[in-house]
């Protein structure tokens, strides 16, 4: 089949397109003919092997398992032994940590369901990690109907989910995000959106949120729960800009440190992926709670343009790679 392939740690340039086996289903896994799989910035951090805390974990010269992407959505051709629930010919999405940029991936059924139904295979690639990360960040902040909820990083992979999902609650959301995005908020339905560019959300005075969902910026501690009420919920979910080491890895503890000591409730996400996650994620989508945000398609040759499009921060949502 064809692949991408990743040599070392880089820049695109360690991206490649080869021929290569196709995976074999093990033990509780399915073999999926791919029809769109997406890329995000779990996938950019394990392309430039950052942080460098990961390293030991990934291979310290280059990844072990050489194909990236994981977000997934296709048709079953192959059912390894044990598998139950799913037989060839279902559309399924899910995550792949075989690696999705490819012509065929193998799939854990831990990490794979029956996709939406009212979304195209291109919009349900673009759900997986996203959209778990976003519905279990929801969870984490505890966010209700009448609640003033903070997204800030509103436009991007994780964030146009997250925005989509609090306001289906009932909530009130305020959006952060640059000024070529804003009319993607908009277009949303975000009630009121900060441009970062031009004022820091941290400084709206006199304004305090019940949830805030930090996913951009890697702003101080102290700054973002300035935003907070008094006994308000701050979810840490992301920021490339925590250092090459930690990744701001240091904020989350720091972040759970204080919690202990204080009425606000601040916590670190680490996102799992998950069958059930996925399963609600379809029926989500099928009730039209969110739509996923699709910014551009790019063929599988082209998938290191798409990677150089979302690591310049263009990517508006979600961009979709297809074989
Ligand atoms: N905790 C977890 O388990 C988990 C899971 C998934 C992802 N993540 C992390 O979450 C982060 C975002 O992932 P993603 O896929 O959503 O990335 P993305 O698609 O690149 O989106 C990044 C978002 O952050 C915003 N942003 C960038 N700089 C900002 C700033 N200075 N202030 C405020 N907002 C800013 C961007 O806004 P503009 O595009 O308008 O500039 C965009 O909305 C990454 O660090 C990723 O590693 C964590």
């Amino acid at each position: 089949m064809r692949a991408v392939v990743q040599q070392g740690y880089g820049g695109t340039e360690t991206w490649s397109v080869h021929d290569v086996p196709d995976p074999s289903p093990g033990n509780g896994e399915v073999l999926v003919e791919v029809r769109a799989a997406a890329i995000d910035r779990g996938t950019w951090h394990l392309m430039i092997g950052e942080p460098l805390l990961m390293r030991p974990f990934l291979g310290l010269r280059g990844l072990r398992q050489p194909v990236p992407g994981r977000d997934v959505a296709g048709v079953v051709v192959g059912v390894g032994p044990g598998v139950a629930g799913f037989a060839p010919g279902d559309e399924v999405y899910g995550s792949a940590p075989s690696g999705s940029l490819a012509e065929r991936a193998v799939v854990s059924v831990k990490r794979l369901a029956h996709r939406p139904q009212t979304l195209t295979f291109e919009q349900s690639a673009a759900v997986p990690i996203s959209g778990m990360t976003a519905i279990q960040a929801v969870r984490a902040g505890g966010v209700r109907a009448g609640q003033r909820v903070m997204v800030i990083g509103a436009s991007g992979g994780v964030g146009t989910y997250l925005a989509q999902l609090a306001m289906s609650l009932g909530a009130e959301v305020t959006g952060v995000c640059s000024t070529s995005k804003i009319d993607l908020l908009s277009d949303l339905g975000v009630q009121r959106i900060v441009d970062y560019t031009r004022q820091d959300p941290t400084d709206l005075v006199g304004e305090r949120f019940d949830v805030v969902l930090d996913i951009g910026g890697n702003r101080p501690l102290r700054d973002v729960r300035r935003l907070l009420t008094p006994a308000g919920t701050l979810v840490l979910i992301g920021g490339d800009e925590g250092g090459r080491v930690l990744g701001g890895l240091d904020r989350q503890l720091r972040a759970a440190a204080l919690s202990l000591v204080s009425r606000q409730k601040l916590r670190g996400l680490v996102a799992a992926e998950k069958a059930a996650d996925l399963e609600e994620l379809a029926r989500l989508a099928d009730q039209g709670a969110y739509r996923p945000v699709v910014d551009r398609v790019f063929p599988l040759a082209d998938a290191a343009k798409a990677m150089d499009h979302l690591a310049e921060g263009h990517a508006r949502g979600k961009l979709v790679v297809v074989p």
